[in-house]
Formats: structure tokens, sequence, C-alpha cells
């Protein structure tokens, strides 16, 4: 029998292959440390999670069975990965299931920002009828900046092209005939900087783009600039941010990613009036999260039984 531990909530319908399958037996047991899942890791061959567990070398010490370590999801940057490749241990992820799903949460929170709309319902169900504070801009004719232009990236840009925006872009794997196609204009990163109305981050978190845009990038923007992060905390400096907010070059944030998750209750962005957040909710769609966890047990199948797999 092949034993598969889920740490994070993952779709039963998506597990239901798992579930199912004679040769695997499955725990699903959320919400430990990274003590306990020390202690309990050795007896699995599989280890199934999204973004809450931190899969670190010490977990991978630990798992002296563990064959795979599947992401239900796409960013891999809570699993350690060269821990995983020095111990032999795959890492296979999710990565397309919930492309659409966050693609329209950031348009969701792109326009939340334009209109006020959080700021506006927590006044209105607190009997206050303002109609004066919350004076918002049109998303038509505004320049659209989109740093990383993979699945998400330019999901979210033909949504824009339909809203009237025009998208400039950066991605150094984006080749200017596909740019092209999709009516994207690539720039540099710091031309995007400048000329952005809305800018929205989509690139992975690595040490490449960790704080990505800080002061030095803030300092250059447009005055009245909006900015969108549903992709990894880190990749926006917090502390660089708040300040942009303060001087008034930045109008206003939508963040659904935090540096560290969840943020303590003291965060700024929890109570500054132009910020609006949600809990890393991007991929939380009944839809996307059958996706993810049907992709990655079909695949954790596939390795335990030594049968070949696409990685992603
Ligand atoms: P993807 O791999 O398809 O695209 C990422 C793109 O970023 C690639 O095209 C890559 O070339 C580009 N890139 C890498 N470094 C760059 C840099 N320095 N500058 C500009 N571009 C760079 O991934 P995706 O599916 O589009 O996901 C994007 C991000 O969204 C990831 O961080 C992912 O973890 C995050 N995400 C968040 C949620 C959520 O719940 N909020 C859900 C899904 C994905
Ligand atoms: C992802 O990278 O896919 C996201 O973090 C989605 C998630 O698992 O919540």
């Amino acid at each position: 029998m092949f034993k598969v531990l889920v740490t994070d909530p993952i779709s039963d319908f998506g597990l239901q292959q798992l579930i199912g399958a004679e040769d695997v037996a499955l725990s699903q047991i959320t919400g430990l440390c990274e003590e306990e899942l020390i202690s309990i890791i050795s007896s699995y061959d599989a280890l199934l999670v999204r973004s809450q567990t931190k899969v670190t070398r010490r977990v991978m010490e630990a798992g002296s069975r563990l064959k795979v370590i599947a992401r239900a999801g796409v960013g891999v940057d809570n699993i350690d990965l060269e821990a995983a490749t020095s111990r032999g241990i795959i890492v296979v992820n999710a990565p397309d299931g919930n492309t659409v799903t966050t693609c329209e949460h950031t348009f969701a929170m792109m326009m939340a920002l334009a209109r006020h709309i959080p700021q506006a319902y927590a006044k209105t169900i607190a009997g206050h009828w303002d109609r004066k504070s919350f004076l918002g801009v049109e998303l038509r004719n505004k320049v659209l900046g989109v740093l990383g232009l993979g699945r998400i990236g330019i999901e979210l840009s033909k949504r824009a092209a339909a809203f009237g925006m025009d998208i400039v872009g950066y991605d150094p794997y984006l080749s200017k005939e596909r740019a092209d196609k999709l009516g994207i204009k690539l720039l540099t990163m710091d031309e995007i900087i400048r000329t952005a109305d809305f800018l929205s981050v989509h690139t992975p978190l690595t040490k490449e783009t960790h704080h990505l845009i800080a002061r030095p990038q803030f300092n250059v923007m447009k005055r009245g600039m909006r900015i969108v992060n549903c992709a990894r905390g880190g990749i926006i400096d917090e502390v660089s941010l708040m300040e942009a907010l303060d001087k008034g070059i930045v109008a206003g944030a939508a963040f659904d990613v935090f540096e560290n998750e969840p943020p303590v209750a003291e965060h700024p962005f929890l109570k500054h009036p132009k910020i609006i957040v949600t809990p890393h909710l991007g991929a939380s769609t009944l839809e996307a999260q059958e996706n993810v966890a049907l992709d990655v047990s079909e695949q954790v199948i596939h390795i335990l039984r030594n049968e070949p797999f696409k990685n992603a």
C-alpha cells in the first residue's frame, strides 16, 4: 500500500482518484505545524499540499519514504526545491487548473479598487448613505501594466483589452510575435512602471522577483496609479507600498497575498482605507479546486506506481 498524506484543505472530489485506488491509503490531517509534520512524515510515500504547509528541508529529511510532493496549485515557493532535488524527491504542481479562476479574481480586485466597492459596502451596511467619498475611475483608456505574462498574466490581458484598456507588459520569455497577436505592447520594466495607471504582478516568487517592486520603482511611478498583487506576497515590498500611498504616488492597492500569511492583526494593510485585501482567495473556486486536485492526484498515482507522468 502507498501511504499518501494531505496536509492542506484539498477538494474531496478532486481526490477521488486517490481515495478510490486500491493500492493507496489516504490520510487528511490539516493544520500541522512543522514539528508535527516532521513527527509523522516518515511513514508516507507522498505528500499533497496547497500553500499553507511549508515543506522544508527538515520535513524532507524526516520523510525517509517520500517519493513525491504534490502542490495542488501553481506556486511551489512553499517547497524547498533544492532539498527535494538533493534527496531525489519529485515535486509536481498543477500549472493550469486555476488560471482562469485566479485571473477572474485579479480582475474583480482591479474593478473593486477602481470603484472602492469594499469600502463603500462597509460604510453602507454601517448605516451611512455616503455618495461623496467614493468617486472612482474607469478602466477604459487606462494603461494596464502586466509584469509576468504567463498563463494568468495573458488571461488578464485578454479581459482587460475587452474593457478598453491599453496593455503593456514585460516577461523575459514572451516573444514579440506572440505579444503582438495578443495585443500586448512589450516594454521594459522601467517603462511599464513609469506609464501604468494600473499595475498587476503575475510572476512566481523567486530570488529575482522578491521585492521586484520596491522604493526605487514606486518613486518613478505615475502619480495616482493603482497596484494589484494576486500572485505572491513579497513580489511587492509592503513597506515601500505604504510609503508610496502616504506620498500620494499610489492611489490604491489590492492584495490577495502577503509576505507572511496570515498577516498579523496589526498589519498596516488591514486598516488602510486605500488598500483592499482578500485572504489568498485567488484560486478559490469550486472549478479550480477540483481541477488542481484531480491533476495532482493523477500525477501522484502514476509516480507511486512508477508509471509515466506529465511533470509540470
Ligand atoms: P506562469 O508560470 O504561467 O507565469 C509566470 C510568468 O512569469 C512566466 O511567463 C515567467 O516567464 C514570468 N516571469 C518570471 N520571472 C519574471 C520577471 N522577473 N519579470 C517578468 N516576468 C517574469 O504562472 P501563472 O500560472 O501565470 O501564475 C503566476 C503567479 O500567480 C505565481 O506566482 C503563482 O503562484 C500565483 N498564483 C496565485 C494564486 C492565488 O491564489 N492568489 C493562484 C494561482 C497562481
Ligand atoms: C497557487 O499558487 O496556485 C495559489 O497559491 C493557489 C492556492 O493554492 O491557493
